[in-house]
């Protein structure tokens, strides 16, 4: 339990460097257990997520070795094929581990996954494509038990491109025999990060970032190598939010400008200027509001930053239609900030949100985060509140996904701290 204590009001200005991504650094750790060889990991952001799976790799034989941002992991002597259960359900991510372990062991036990509560989050997509490149898979109480003699390649048209499951795919394919081609795939730079460390790793893997990815089985991978994890892109996006709606400006310094949806900031009145791994962004003095925003797949509004963005929108100067077309519960926050006078109204099936923008926000020191990027949108939306607000991380999900976001505010002139136990 963390409870974040926040003066607001203040400008947020400066400029920062962004940590390495939650959601490339979570399937390039499953891929390591693909190698024989020892992998130095650059840029690893030091979040709870990382730590959980550091566990399960050490749990499976491999060797760690971490100094803050830097790990060397070393996965030859990996003896094991059990994801243990208190971890598994955790985290989502951890679901990436069947594509890698079915590829090294041949055979994988898990548990059906966790994470943040954000609805349905089945995996059909995973378990069907596995079975069609082999694996023989049954569920057992809450265990899901896979095993396989060599898997094989094919054609996977993936009937929603889905993160996790191409990630999957990828991972299952890199050992296997002869050709997989993913139809439908996923297109976000995670994709893309995960392709160039296998391919770092000698994996032959082509396409990621576009919807149609091929990877070619290989007999073995044993290289040595390092490899730098891409900026967080969500990350990055929810400081811009933070100064947007603080009347503020950032820097920020080591990030792909095209990863961000600054069309989005745009449209709700900033100036943005981009130069090569550099984006500006100066606040405007009154936020425009955005008559409709739909989340949807990448190149798409992301799901990540739906809260902050519905934080934002709640001091629009106007009327505002946020629809949420990922996940089907990904709308606690709004409970959340109706309780510092929002104005926002919900659809019958929970998926659009009619926002009215008010000014007259209040503190409120009851706050409670339902998920990571729900828990930020608070954050957010209480710099803007001139008063004292705290949020009550009882299940620190924010540290989930973010090093320290009170180090990262107050370097951006916030006045936020965590309050004593
Ligand atoms: C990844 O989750 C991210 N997590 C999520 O970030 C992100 O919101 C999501 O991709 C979408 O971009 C990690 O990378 C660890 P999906 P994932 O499979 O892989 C349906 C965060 O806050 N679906 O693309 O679980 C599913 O129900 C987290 O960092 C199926 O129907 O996302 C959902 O509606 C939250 N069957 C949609 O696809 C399946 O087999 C998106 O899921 C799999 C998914």
């Amino acid at each position: 339990m963390t409870k974040y204590f926040i003066k607001g009001g203040k400008k947020i200005c400066g400029e920062i460097k962004i940590q390495g991504a939650k959601n490339s650094v979570l399937p390039i750790l499953a891929a390591c257990i693909l190698n024989y060889g020892e992998i130095t990991l650059k840029n690893c952001p030091e979040i709870s997520d990382v730590d959980n799976t550091l566990k399960i790799l050490e749990l499976l034989g491999c060797k760690i070795i971490r100094e803050k941002n830097i790990l060397i992991i070393n996965s030859r002597n990996l003896d094991s094929s059990n994801i243990p259960e208190n971890l598994a359900c955790e985290m989502r991510s951890s679901i990436v581990f069947m594509g890698s372990l079915l590829s090294r062991n041949k055979k994988v036990i898990i548990t059906k996954p966790g994470g943040c509560k954000l609805g349905d989050r089945p995996i059909d997509l995973h378990i069907d494509a596995l079975i069609k490149m082999g694996a023989n898979i049954k569920f057992i109480e809450n265990k899901i038990i896979c095993v396989c003699d060599k898997l094989k390649g094919c054609v996977i048209n993936l009937k929603f491109a889905s993160v996790g499951a191409t990630q999957n795919i990828i991972l299952a394919a890199c050992l296997a025999n002869g050709m997989t081609k993913i139809i439908n795939a996923a297109r976000e730079p995670e994709i893309i990060d995960l392709q160039n460390f296998l391919v770092k790793m000698g994996a032959k893997v082509y396409g990621a970032g576009t919807n149609e990815i091929y990877i070619f089985g290989v007999k073995n991978l044993s290289k040595n190598f390092e490899y730098k994890i891409m900026p967080d892109r969500i990350i990055a996006s929810s400081y811009l939010v933070a100064s947007a709606i603080t009347k503020g400006d950032i820097l920020i310094n080591n990030i792909t400008p095209a990863h961000l949806p600054l069309n989005y900031f745009l449209k709700i009145g900033c100036m943005v200027k981009i130069h090569k791994n550099k984006v500006f962004l100066q606040a405007p003095e009154n936020i425009k509001p955005i008559d409709y925003l739909e989340t949807d797949v990448y190149p798409g509004f992301p799901t990540d930053l739906q809260s902050q963005f519905l934080s934002l929108l709640s001091v629009a100067n106007g009327k505002s239609i946020i629809k949420e077309k990922i996940f089907n519960e990904r709308y606690k926050n709004i409970f959340e900030l109706k309780k510092i006078n929002a104005d926002i109204k919900i659809s019958e099936d929970k998926k659009k949100f009619i926002i009215n923008g008010v000014k007259n926000l209040k503190s409120s020191n009851n706050l409670i985060t339902h998920d990571l990027r729900g828990g930020v949108g608070l954050v957010l939306v209480s710099l803007f509140i001139k008063g004292e607000c705290v949020i009550n991380d009882e299940k620190d999900f924010i540290k989930r996904g973010h090093e320290n976001i009170v180090r990262d505010l107050n370097k951006l002139s916030a006045d936020i701290k965590i309050l004593d136990k």
